[in-house]
C-alpha cells in the first residue's frame, strides 16, 4: 500500500492542545489512515456522516413517510455485541484488574496491539471525535476524545453523547481528557470500496488502561466495543476516577417517579444488560395519577451534595437501547422516541422501508428481509432481527424526558434499586436493612446472561451492582468504595436500597408477575417506604411488602402469586448461602469486613427463622 499521505483537516474553531495534537499525530503515524478528520458535531456533519453511511452500502435509509431520517445499519455476523472474553483492564497490577477482569501488562498489551493498529487505517480516514460525557462545561462532566476508522461509531457518539467543538473550547490549551483509540481493524485495500459492516474476524481487543485513562479497542464496530465515550469510558474509566475522587460510576437507570399529589422521588435501578433498565426509566405507570419521567437509561454517575445527599447525572446523550421486545404495549415512550431520526442495528426490514423486530407488533410480518438481508416469512424458523438488535436516539426525542434532565449538578437520589432476571427465590422487592445491607445484596445479584454479550444465553451467573462487565479495577475494592460512600453520609439521607426481580417464574416457566408498566405498583410501595408511610415486614433476607400494600387492583393476578411473588423461600435462601460464600472467597483479602458480617448475619438469620 505504500506510503499514504496524512493530511490534516481543520475545523473551524478547533483549539490548539499541543498534547492532544501530538496524540492523534501519533496515532496516526501507527494507523496510517488516508485522511484525519476532526469533527466539529455539527448537525451538517451528521447528516453528510449519514450520508456516506448510505451511499457506500453500509446503511440503508428508512422510507422518509415512516421514519423520517432514519437509517439501518446491518453489522457482521461476527460482530453482534460486547465481547467480555476480549476486553481487558490493563492495570499496572494484575491485583488491581481483580479476579473478575482478563489483565494483561500495560507495556505488553500496548506493544500486542501496536503491532494490529499499525496501519491498520490505511484507505480510511481516522475521525477525530471532542465528546463530553455529562452537560459541557458542568462540574460533574469528564471530556474524552475518540479516535475511530468507523463512519457509523462517528454518527452513533453523534447521539450518544455531548459531541462538538465547544469540548476543545473547553478543554483549552491543557485540558485532561481520556484518549479513546478505535479501529474496525480492517484496511482496505487500493482498490477495494467501504461497501459493508467492517470488523476483524480474528482479532478483537478492548483493552482500558486505567492509570494512564486510556482505551484502545480493536476489531469490533459493535455498541459498548466501539462507543468508546459508553461502557468503555463512562464506566471501565470512570469507575477508576470516581474511586479516585470519591464518586460512583454506576451501570443504572435514573427515573423520576411523581405521585398524584405531585410529589417527585428520585431513583437509579442497576440491571445487568438487557434486564429492564431503559423499560423501567421511562415506564408509563398502570396506577391512577401516578407519573414516570426518564434522566437516564444505562448509566448513572452519582456524588455527592454539599446537603450530604447523592445527586445523579446521566452523562450520556441518547439511548442505545435493545430493540427486541420493545413495542407500543411494552415501551411506548421508547418507541415514540424512535420515530424519526434513530439509527437502527441489525433490525429486520419490511418491505415498505421500515424497521421490524420479534415483539414489536402482536402479528408477525408476512414478509421481511432479516437482519442478515435474507427474505424472510414467519415459516422461516428463525428470528428475523438479531436478539441484540438495537435503536440509537437523542434522549431529548423521548416524550417524558424530565425537564431537569440535563441539570448539571444531578437530581438527588431517594432509592437505588438493583435486580436481575432469576426464575427463582429473590422476591418481587425486598428493602435492605441499610446501606451495608443495601451493598451487600447489590453485591450478590445473579442474574441469567443475556445476548448484550458474546457467549450463552440464560446462564445464571453472579453481577454485581450489573458490574461485572464493567468494573475498571478490583471487584473487592469496589464494594469497599461503595461502603466508604455509605460512610461519608448519614442514613437519613442516603438513598435507601431496595432489590427486586419482576422475572420470577412459576413451576411452568412462566413469569408470574407482568412486568412493565405494571413494575409502577413496585415503585409505588417504594416510594411510600422513602416516605415511611407504609408497613414493611422484616424477613431474613430484609424488608418485604405486607401483601394487603402491593396494590394490585385491576391486575390479572391471583392472591397465591402475589404470596409466591413475595415470599420468602427460606431452604432457598440457605442453599443460596454457601454459593455467595464461595463467590465472595475470590476476592480474598480485598473483601470489606463489612460484606463478611453481613452473610454471617443473613446465615444466623435464616437458622434462626428455620428453628
Ligand atoms: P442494556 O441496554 O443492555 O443495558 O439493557 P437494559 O437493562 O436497558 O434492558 P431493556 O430495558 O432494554 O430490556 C431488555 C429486555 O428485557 C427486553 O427484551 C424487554 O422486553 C425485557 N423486559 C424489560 N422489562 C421487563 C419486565 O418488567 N418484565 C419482563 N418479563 N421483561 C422485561
Ligand atoms: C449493555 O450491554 O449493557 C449495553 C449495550 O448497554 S453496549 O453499549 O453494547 O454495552
Ligand atoms: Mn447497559
Amino acid at each position: 500500500m505504500g506510503t499514504t499521505t496524512i493530511e490534516v483537516e481543520t475545523s473551524t474553531n478547533h483549539h490548539r492542545h499541543p498534547k492532544l495534537e501530538q496524540w492523534v499525530a501519533e496515532m496516526a503515524q501507527m494507523c496510517k489512515p488516508d485522511r484525519v478528520y476532526w469533527c466539529d458535531g455539527s448537525p451538517e456533519e451528521y447528516k453528510s456522516l449519514v450520508r456516506y453511511l448510505i451511499m457506500s452500502g453500509i446503511g440503508v435509509p428508512l422510507n422518509p413517510e415512516k421514519r423520517p431520517n432514519s437509517v439501518l445499519v446491518r453489522s457482521d455476523p461476527a460482530d453482534v455485541a460486547r465481547v467480555e472474553d476480549s476486553t481487558f483492564i490493563c492495570s499496572r497490577t494484575k491485583e488491581d484488574a481483580g479476579p473478575t477482569n482478563n489483565w494483561e501488562d500495560p507495556t505488553k498489551m500496548k506493544q500486542k496491539l501496536a503491532g494490529f493498529f499499525a496501519g491498520s487505517m490505511v484507505g480510511r480516514t481516522m475521525y477525530v471525535i471532542p465528546y463530553s460525557l455529562g452537560p459541557i462545561g458542568s462540574p460533574t462532566a469528564k471530556l474524552g476524545v475518540e479516535i475511530t476508522d468507523s463512519t457509523y461509531v462517528v454518527v452513533s457518539m453523534h447521539i450518544m453523547s455531548r459531541v462538538g467543538t465547544r469540548v476543545f473550547e473547553t478543554l483549552g490549551k491543557d485540558g485532561e481528557f481520556v484518549r479513546g483509540l478505535h479501529s474496525v481493524g480492517d484496511p482496505l485495500g487500493p482498490n477495494q470500496a467501504d461497501s459493508t459492516w467492517r470488523c476483524n474476524s480474528e482479532n478483537k481487543y478492548i483493552c482500558h488502561f486505567p492509570e494512564t485513562r486510556e482505551i484502545w479497542s480493536y476489531g469490533s464496530g459493535y455498541g459498548g466495543n466501539a462507543l468508546l465515550a459508553k461502557k468503555c469510558h463512562a464506566l471501565r474509566i470512570a469507575s477508576v476516577q470516581a474511586r479516585d475522587e470519591g464518586w460512583m460510576a454506576e451501570h443504572m437507570l435514573i427515573l423520576k417517579l411523581i405521585s398524584p399529589s405531585g410529589q417527585a422521588k428520585y431513583m437509579t435501578g442497576a440491571f445487568p444488560s438487557a434486564c429492564g433498565k431503559t423499560n423501567l426509566s421511562m415506564l408509563i405507570p398502570t396506577i391512577p395519577g401516578w407519573k414516570v419521567e426518564t434522566i437516564g437509561d444505562d448509566i448513572a454517575w452519582m456524588k455527592f451534595g454539599a446537603d450530604g445527599r447523592l445527586y445523579a447525572i446521566n452523562p450520556e446523550y441518547g439511548f442505545f437501547g435493545v430493540a427486541p421486545g420493545t413495542s407500543m404495549k411494552s415501551n411506548a415512550n421508547a418507541m415514540l422516541s424512535i420515530t424519526h431520526d434513530a439509527i437502527f442495528t441489525n433490525c429486520a426490514m419490511t418491505l415498505d422501508g421500515d424497521v421490524w423486530w420479534e415483539g414489536m407488533t402482536d402479528q408477525k410480518p408476512a414478509h421481511l428481509v432479516d437482519w442478515l438481508r435474507r427474505r424472510w416469512t414467519p415459516e422461516s424458523g428463525r428470528k428475523a432481527a438479531h436478539p441484540n438488535a438495537r435503536f440509537t436516539a437523542h434522549a431529548s426525542q423521548c416524550p417524558v424526558i424530565a425537564p431537569e434532565w440535563e441539570d448539571p449538578k444531578g437530581v438527588p437520589i431517594d432509592a437505588i434499586l438493583f435486580g436481575g432476571r432469576r426464575a427463582g427465590i429473590v422476591p418481587l422487592v425486598t428493602e435492605a436493612f441499610d446501606w451495608q445491607h443495601g451493598t451487600f445484596l447489590g453485591s450478590t445479584v445473579s442474574s441469567e446472561t443475556t445476548a448484550a454479550s458474546i457467549g450463552q444465553v440464560g446462564r445464571l451467573r453472579r453481577d454485581p451492582m450489573a458490574m461485572l462487565p464493567f468494573c475498571g479495577y478490583h471487584m473487592g475494592d469496589y464494594f469497599a468504595h461503595w461502603l466508604k460512600i455509605g460512610a461519608q453520609s448519614t442514613a437519613s439521607k442516603l438513598p435507601k436500597v431496595f432489590y427486586v426481580n419482576w422475572f420470577r417464574q412459576d413451576k411452568n416457566g412462566k413469569f408470574l408477575w407482568p412486568g412493565y408498566g405494571e413494575n409502577s405498583r413496585v415503585l409505588r410501595w417504594i416510594f411510600e417506604r422513602c416516605d415511611g408511610k407504609v408497613h414493611a415486614k422484616d424477613t431474613p433476607i430484609g424488608r418485604i411488602p405486607e401483601v394487603a400494600n402491593l396494590d394490585t387492583t385491576g391486575l390479572d393476578i391471583t392472591s397465591d402469586q402475589v404470596n409466591e411473588l413475595l415470599a420468602v423461600d427460606i431452604d432457598g435462601w440457605l442453599a443460596e448461602v454457601p454459593s455467595i460464600k464461595e463467590h465472595f472467597a475470590q476476592f480474598g483479602t480485598h473483601l470489606p469486613e463489612g460484606l463478611n458480617t453481613e452473610v454471617k448475619a443473613l446465615e444466623s438469620r435464616l437458622r434462626a427463622a428455620k428453628r
